[in-house]
Protein backbone atom coordinates (compact mmCIF):
# COMPACT_ATOMS: atom_id res chain seq x y z
CA UNK A 1 0.00 0.00 0.00
CA UNK A 2 0.97 3.74 -0.88
CA UNK A 3 -0.06 6.70 0.31
CA UNK A 4 2.31 9.01 -2.75
CA UNK A 5 0.19 11.46 -4.12
CA UNK A 6 0.71 13.50 -7.07
CA UNK A 7 0.49 17.48 -6.46
CA UNK A 8 1.51 19.95 -8.94
CA UNK A 9 3.19 17.87 -11.22
CA UNK A 10 4.96 16.24 -8.07
CA UNK A 11 5.49 13.29 -6.27
CA UNK A 12 5.09 13.10 -2.51
CA UNK A 13 5.10 10.50 -0.51
CA UNK A 14 2.61 12.01 2.21
CA UNK A 15 -1.05 13.69 1.06
CA UNK A 16 0.47 15.75 4.38
CA UNK A 17 1.93 19.62 2.89
CA UNK A 18 3.10 21.63 6.12
CA UNK A 19 1.15 24.96 5.58
CA UNK A 20 3.20 27.97 4.76
CA UNK A 21 3.88 29.31 8.64
CA UNK A 22 6.80 29.41 10.73
CA UNK A 23 6.83 26.36 10.89
CA UNK A 24 8.88 26.29 7.77
CA UNK A 25 11.44 29.30 8.49
CA UNK A 26 14.54 27.11 8.74
CA UNK A 27 16.01 24.65 6.72
CA UNK A 28 16.58 22.86 10.33
CA UNK A 29 13.11 22.81 10.98
CA UNK A 30 12.06 21.66 7.35
CA UNK A 31 14.20 18.72 7.59
CA UNK A 32 12.66 18.00 11.25
CA UNK A 33 9.12 17.95 9.50
CA UNK A 34 10.43 15.70 6.60
CA UNK A 35 11.63 13.17 9.31
CA UNK A 36 8.53 13.24 10.91
CA UNK A 37 6.67 12.09 7.90
CA UNK A 38 5.54 15.44 5.29
CA UNK A 39 5.42 15.32 2.25
CA UNK A 40 6.06 18.74 1.32
CA UNK A 41 6.57 22.34 2.74
CA UNK A 42 5.27 25.69 2.02
CA UNK A 43 7.81 28.18 3.09
CA UNK A 44 6.65 31.11 5.32
CA UNK A 45 5.50 33.70 2.93
CA UNK A 46 7.60 36.10 1.56
CA UNK A 47 4.86 39.31 2.07
CA UNK A 48 5.31 42.21 0.28
CA UNK A 49 2.96 44.42 2.78
CA UNK A 50 6.02 43.60 5.05
CA UNK A 51 8.65 44.55 3.19
CA UNK A 52 6.68 47.98 2.16
CA UNK A 53 6.39 48.29 5.97
CA UNK A 54 9.65 47.90 6.97
CA UNK A 55 11.25 50.28 4.07
CA UNK A 56 8.72 52.47 5.57
CA UNK A 57 10.13 52.87 8.80
CA UNK A 58 13.68 53.21 7.37
CA UNK A 59 12.51 56.39 5.84
CA UNK A 60 13.11 59.90 7.46
CA UNK A 61 10.82 62.19 6.34
CA UNK A 62 12.61 64.60 4.02
CA UNK A 63 14.13 62.47 1.70
CA UNK A 64 14.53 62.55 -1.65
CA UNK A 65 12.18 60.48 -3.96
CA UNK A 66 15.42 58.73 -5.21
CA UNK A 67 16.42 58.05 -1.73
CA UNK A 68 13.01 56.61 -0.79
CA UNK A 69 13.10 54.46 -3.65
CA UNK A 70 16.70 53.30 -3.16
CA UNK A 71 15.78 52.34 0.76
CA UNK A 72 12.33 50.77 -0.47
CA UNK A 73 14.62 48.61 -3.42
CA UNK A 74 17.50 47.86 -0.44
CA UNK A 75 14.64 46.57 1.60
CA UNK A 76 13.12 44.49 -1.28
CA UNK A 77 16.24 42.99 -2.40
CA UNK A 78 17.26 42.18 1.44
CA UNK A 79 14.51 40.40 2.00
CA UNK A 80 14.43 38.53 -1.04
CA UNK A 81 18.06 37.35 -1.06
CA UNK A 82 17.44 36.02 2.37
CA UNK A 83 14.53 34.15 1.04
CA UNK A 84 16.37 32.98 -1.95
CA UNK A 85 18.77 31.76 0.65
CA UNK A 86 16.58 29.36 2.56
CA UNK A 87 15.17 27.85 -0.87
CA UNK A 88 18.59 26.93 -2.13
CA UNK A 89 19.58 25.79 1.55
CA UNK A 90 16.81 24.02 1.94
CA UNK A 91 16.76 21.93 -1.40
CA UNK A 92 20.10 21.17 -0.85
CA UNK A 93 19.62 19.24 2.41
CA UNK A 94 16.09 17.82 1.68
CA UNK A 95 14.62 15.65 -0.94
CA UNK A 96 10.95 16.62 -0.11
CA UNK A 97 9.47 19.20 -2.49
CA UNK A 98 9.88 22.69 -1.44
CA UNK A 99 7.21 25.11 -2.40
CA UNK A 100 7.82 28.93 -2.10
CA UNK A 101 5.30 31.67 -0.98
CA UNK A 102 4.47 34.99 -1.63
CA UNK A 103 1.83 36.95 -0.37
CA UNK A 104 1.28 39.82 -2.96
CA UNK A 105 -0.59 42.87 -2.64
CA UNK A 106 0.09 43.79 -6.11
CA UNK A 107 1.06 42.39 -9.38
CA UNK A 108 4.27 45.04 -9.96
CA UNK A 109 7.00 43.17 -8.38
CA UNK A 110 6.24 39.50 -8.11
CA UNK A 111 7.52 38.98 -11.39
CA UNK A 112 10.82 39.45 -11.17
CA UNK A 113 10.99 37.89 -7.63
CA UNK A 114 9.28 34.61 -9.35
CA UNK A 115 12.04 34.19 -11.58
CA UNK A 116 14.85 34.56 -9.06
CA UNK A 117 12.69 32.08 -6.89
CA UNK A 118 12.46 29.76 -9.69
CA UNK A 119 16.03 29.87 -10.25
CA UNK A 120 16.90 29.43 -6.27
CA UNK A 121 15.26 25.89 -7.16
CA UNK A 122 12.08 26.12 -6.07
CA UNK A 123 9.55 22.92 -6.86
CA UNK A 124 6.41 25.57 -7.12
CA UNK A 125 4.98 29.19 -6.22
CA UNK A 126 2.49 29.34 -4.03
CA UNK A 127 0.49 33.04 -4.47
CA UNK A 128 -1.09 33.98 -0.82
CA UNK A 129 -3.51 36.74 -2.01
CA UNK A 130 -6.28 38.18 -0.07
CA UNK A 131 -7.99 41.66 -0.62
CA UNK A 132 -10.85 42.41 1.62
CA UNK A 133 -13.32 43.72 -0.46
CA UNK A 134 -14.16 47.11 1.26
CA UNK A 135 -14.78 49.53 -0.74
CA UNK A 136 -18.54 50.55 -1.54
CA UNK A 137 -17.76 51.22 -4.70
CA UNK A 138 -15.59 48.63 -6.32
CA UNK A 139 -17.48 45.79 -7.69
CA UNK A 140 -16.83 42.03 -7.53
CA UNK A 141 -15.49 41.70 -10.78
CA UNK A 142 -12.92 43.99 -9.61
CA UNK A 143 -11.55 42.49 -6.89
CA UNK A 144 -11.55 39.33 -8.60
CA UNK A 145 -9.29 40.69 -11.36
CA UNK A 146 -6.94 41.27 -9.29
CA UNK A 147 -5.92 38.08 -8.12
CA UNK A 148 -6.22 37.13 -11.84
CA UNK A 149 -3.72 39.41 -13.02
CA UNK A 150 -1.55 38.50 -10.64
CA UNK A 151 -1.52 34.82 -11.72
CA UNK A 152 -1.19 35.75 -15.03
CA UNK A 153 2.53 37.88 -14.49
CA UNK A 154 3.61 35.33 -12.40
CA UNK A 155 2.82 32.91 -15.34
CA UNK A 156 4.43 34.56 -17.36
CA UNK A 157 7.57 35.07 -16.10
CA UNK A 158 8.04 31.58 -14.96
CA UNK A 159 7.59 27.44 -15.90
CA UNK A 160 7.10 26.64 -12.02
CA UNK A 161 3.72 25.05 -11.45
CA UNK A 162 1.92 27.53 -9.41
CA UNK A 163 -0.89 27.02 -6.94
CA UNK A 164 -3.23 30.39 -5.66
CA UNK A 165 -4.19 29.98 -1.76
CA UNK A 166 -7.71 31.55 -1.43
CA UNK A 167 -10.04 32.28 0.87
CA UNK A 168 -13.67 31.75 0.53
CA UNK A 169 -14.88 35.09 0.26
CA UNK A 170 -16.15 35.35 -3.21
CA UNK A 171 -19.89 35.10 -4.57
CA UNK A 172 -19.23 32.60 -7.13
CA UNK A 173 -16.64 30.55 -6.25
CA UNK A 174 -16.30 27.89 -8.67
CA UNK A 175 -16.32 30.58 -10.99
CA UNK A 176 -13.64 32.16 -9.76
CA UNK A 177 -11.25 29.04 -9.58
CA UNK A 178 -12.58 28.13 -13.08
CA UNK A 179 -10.71 32.09 -13.74
CA UNK A 180 -7.82 31.22 -12.25
CA UNK A 181 -7.66 27.52 -13.96
CA UNK A 182 -7.92 29.31 -17.32
CA UNK A 183 -5.23 31.51 -16.62
CA UNK A 184 -2.84 29.08 -15.68
CA UNK A 185 -3.13 28.02 -12.21
CA UNK A 186 -1.98 24.66 -11.44
CA UNK A 187 -3.32 24.46 -8.19
CA UNK A 188 -5.79 25.91 -5.67
CA UNK A 189 -5.55 26.00 -1.94
CA UNK A 190 -8.69 26.14 -0.13
CA UNK A 191 -8.92 27.48 2.27
CA UNK A 192 -6.36 29.94 4.03
CA UNK A 193 -7.02 31.17 7.37
CA UNK A 194 -6.81 34.88 7.75
CA UNK A 195 -6.34 37.12 10.75
CA UNK A 196 -9.94 37.54 11.96
CA UNK A 197 -10.54 41.00 14.24
CA UNK A 198 -12.01 40.93 17.64
CA UNK A 199 -13.37 43.43 19.82
CA UNK A 200 -12.43 43.78 23.59
CA UNK A 201 -15.42 45.01 25.91
CA UNK A 202 -13.78 45.57 28.61
CA UNK A 203 -10.53 47.77 27.20
CA UNK A 204 -13.19 49.01 24.70
CA UNK A 205 -10.59 48.25 22.22
CA UNK A 206 -9.63 46.05 19.12
CA UNK A 207 -8.00 42.45 20.01
CA UNK A 208 -7.09 39.19 17.86
CA UNK A 209 -9.14 36.91 17.67
CA UNK A 210 -7.79 33.32 17.89
CA UNK A 211 -4.35 32.20 16.14
CA UNK A 212 -5.19 28.41 15.42
CA UNK A 213 -7.92 26.67 13.50
CA UNK A 214 -10.21 23.89 15.46
CA UNK A 215 -10.89 20.62 13.88
CA UNK A 216 -14.63 21.94 13.16
CA UNK A 217 -13.35 24.68 10.75
CA UNK A 218 -12.65 21.72 7.97
CA UNK A 219 -16.48 21.98 6.89
CA UNK A 220 -16.07 25.14 5.05
CA UNK A 221 -13.03 23.40 2.58
CA UNK A 222 -14.93 20.19 2.44
CA UNK A 223 -17.72 21.43 1.02
CA UNK A 224 -15.81 23.73 -1.88
CA UNK A 225 -13.08 20.95 -2.43
CA UNK A 226 -16.25 18.48 -2.87
CA UNK A 227 -17.47 20.44 -5.53
CA UNK A 228 -14.71 22.53 -6.91
CA UNK A 229 -13.20 18.90 -7.39
CA UNK A 230 -15.98 18.16 -10.26
CA UNK A 231 -16.60 21.44 -11.42
CA UNK A 232 -12.96 22.33 -12.53
CA UNK A 233 -11.49 19.17 -12.63
CA UNK A 234 -8.33 19.45 -13.60
CA UNK A 235 -7.27 21.71 -11.11
CA UNK A 236 -5.26 20.43 -8.42
CA UNK A 237 -6.78 20.65 -5.22
CA UNK A 238 -5.09 21.35 -1.77
CA UNK A 239 -7.35 21.48 1.41
CA UNK A 240 -6.18 23.50 4.41
CA UNK A 241 -7.74 24.75 7.36
CA UNK A 242 -9.05 22.63 10.35
CA UNK A 243 -7.36 19.56 9.31
CA UNK A 244 -6.23 18.22 12.56
CA UNK A 245 -6.16 14.70 12.32
CA UNK A 246 -5.75 11.40 9.76
CA UNK A 247 -9.56 11.05 9.76
CA UNK A 248 -10.17 14.63 8.82
CA UNK A 249 -7.36 14.22 5.37
CA UNK A 250 -9.33 10.76 4.68
CA UNK A 251 -12.03 13.21 4.26
CA UNK A 252 -10.63 16.15 1.95
CA UNK A 253 -9.07 13.25 -0.28
CA UNK A 254 -12.57 11.41 -0.59
CA UNK A 255 -14.08 14.55 -1.69
CA UNK A 256 -11.70 15.46 -3.92
CA UNK A 257 -8.37 16.69 -2.54
CA UNK A 258 -4.99 15.54 -4.45
CA UNK A 259 -3.54 16.86 -0.85
CA UNK A 260 -3.90 18.30 2.44
CA UNK A 261 -2.16 21.28 4.32
CA UNK A 262 -1.45 21.65 7.90
CA UNK A 263 -0.46 23.93 10.38
CA UNK A 264 -2.50 24.90 13.58
CA UNK A 265 -2.40 20.52 14.70
CA UNK A 266 0.97 20.88 14.49
CA UNK A 267 1.87 24.25 16.39
CA UNK A 268 -0.35 22.68 18.95
CA UNK A 269 0.88 18.91 18.99
CA UNK A 270 4.04 19.15 17.30
CA UNK A 271 5.64 17.35 14.49
CA UNK A 272 4.60 13.91 15.72
CA UNK A 273 1.15 14.53 14.51
CA UNK A 274 2.65 13.81 10.87
CA UNK A 275 3.35 10.54 11.53
CA UNK A 276 0.63 9.72 13.80
CA UNK A 277 -1.89 10.90 10.78
CA UNK A 278 0.49 9.23 7.78
CA UNK A 279 -0.70 6.03 10.13
CA UNK A 280 -4.34 6.82 10.40
CA UNK A 281 -4.43 7.27 6.74
CA UNK A 282 -2.84 3.80 5.71
CA UNK A 283 -4.47 1.92 8.42
CA UNK A 284 -8.12 3.30 6.76
CA UNK A 285 -6.93 2.35 3.64
CA UNK A 286 -5.85 -0.83 4.37
CA UNK A 287 -9.42 -1.18 6.41
CA UNK A 288 -11.32 -0.09 3.50
CA UNK A 289 -9.01 -2.50 0.73
CA UNK A 290 -7.61 0.64 -0.88
CA UNK A 291 -3.76 0.41 -2.22
CA UNK A 292 -3.32 3.63 -3.52
CA UNK A 293 -4.83 7.32 -2.67
CA UNK A 294 -5.93 7.55 -6.25
CA UNK A 295 -8.60 4.22 -6.07
CA UNK A 296 -10.07 6.61 -3.14
CA UNK A 297 -10.03 10.07 -4.34
CA UNK A 298 -12.95 12.18 -5.20
CA UNK A 299 -15.29 8.81 -4.41
CA UNK A 300 -17.21 11.59 -2.36
CA UNK A 301 -17.25 14.34 -4.92
CA UNK A 302 -19.98 16.16 -5.98
CA UNK A 303 -20.06 14.11 -9.55
CA UNK A 304 -19.85 10.72 -7.37
CA UNK A 305 -22.19 10.37 -4.51
CA UNK A 306 -26.23 9.69 -5.67
CA UNK A 307 -27.12 13.03 -3.94
CA UNK A 308 -25.21 15.70 -4.61
CA UNK A 309 -26.91 18.67 -3.17
CA UNK A 310 -25.54 17.16 -0.06
CA UNK A 311 -22.56 19.59 -1.05
CA UNK A 312 -25.37 22.40 -2.01
CA UNK A 313 -27.60 22.38 1.44
CA UNK A 314 -27.01 25.62 2.74
CA UNK A 315 -30.41 26.25 5.08
CA UNK A 316 -30.94 24.29 7.98
CA UNK A 317 -34.85 23.87 7.19
CA UNK A 318 -35.76 19.60 7.72
CA UNK A 319 -32.23 18.90 8.35
CA UNK A 320 -32.38 20.82 12.05
CA UNK A 321 -36.34 20.28 11.99
CA UNK A 322 -35.67 17.84 14.92
CA UNK A 323 -34.30 21.31 17.24
CA UNK A 324 -37.87 22.97 18.48
C1 LIG B 1 1.36 31.24 13.08
C2 LIG B 1 0.84 31.15 11.68
C3 LIG B 1 1.53 31.76 10.64
C4 LIG B 1 1.04 31.69 9.34
N1 LIG B 1 1.75 32.27 8.31
C5 LIG B 1 1.29 32.15 7.04
C6 LIG B 1 2.04 32.65 5.94
O1 LIG B 1 3.13 33.21 6.09
N2 LIG B 1 1.52 32.50 4.69
C7 LIG B 1 0.34 31.85 4.45
O2 LIG B 1 -0.06 31.71 3.29
N3 LIG B 1 -0.39 31.36 5.48
C8 LIG B 1 0.05 31.49 6.75
N4 LIG B 1 -0.67 30.96 7.78
C9 LIG B 1 -1.92 30.22 7.47
C10 LIG B 1 -1.63 28.72 7.40
O3 LIG B 1 -0.72 28.43 6.36
C11 LIG B 1 -2.92 27.91 7.17
O4 LIG B 1 -3.45 28.23 5.90
C12 LIG B 1 -3.99 28.19 8.20
O5 LIG B 1 -3.44 28.21 9.51
C13 LIG B 1 -5.10 27.13 8.15
O6 LIG B 1 -4.59 25.83 8.35
P1 LIG B 1 -4.72 25.08 9.77
O7 LIG B 1 -6.14 25.00 10.10
O8 LIG B 1 -4.08 23.73 9.55
O9 LIG B 1 -3.96 25.91 10.77
C14 LIG B 1 -0.19 31.01 9.08
C15 LIG B 1 -0.88 30.41 10.13
C16 LIG B 1 -0.38 30.47 11.42
C17 LIG B 1 -1.15 29.78 12.53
Amino acid sequence: MSIITNYLGLSLNSPLIVSSSGLTSSVEKIRKLEESGAGAVVLKSLFEEQINYEAGSMIESGLSPEAHDYITRYSKENALESYLKLIEEAKSKVKIPIIASINCMSDSEWVSFARDIENAGADALELNVFFIASEAGQSSEKYEDLYCNILLKVKSATKMPVAVKIGYHFTSLVNMVHKLYLRGANAVVLFNRFYEPDIDIEKMEMSTGGVFSSPADIRQSLRWVGIISDKVSKMDIAASTGIHDGKAAVKQILAGAKAVQVCSVLYEKGNEQLQVMNNEIAKWMDRKGFKTIEEFRGKLNYRNISNPSAYERSQFMKYFSTYQ
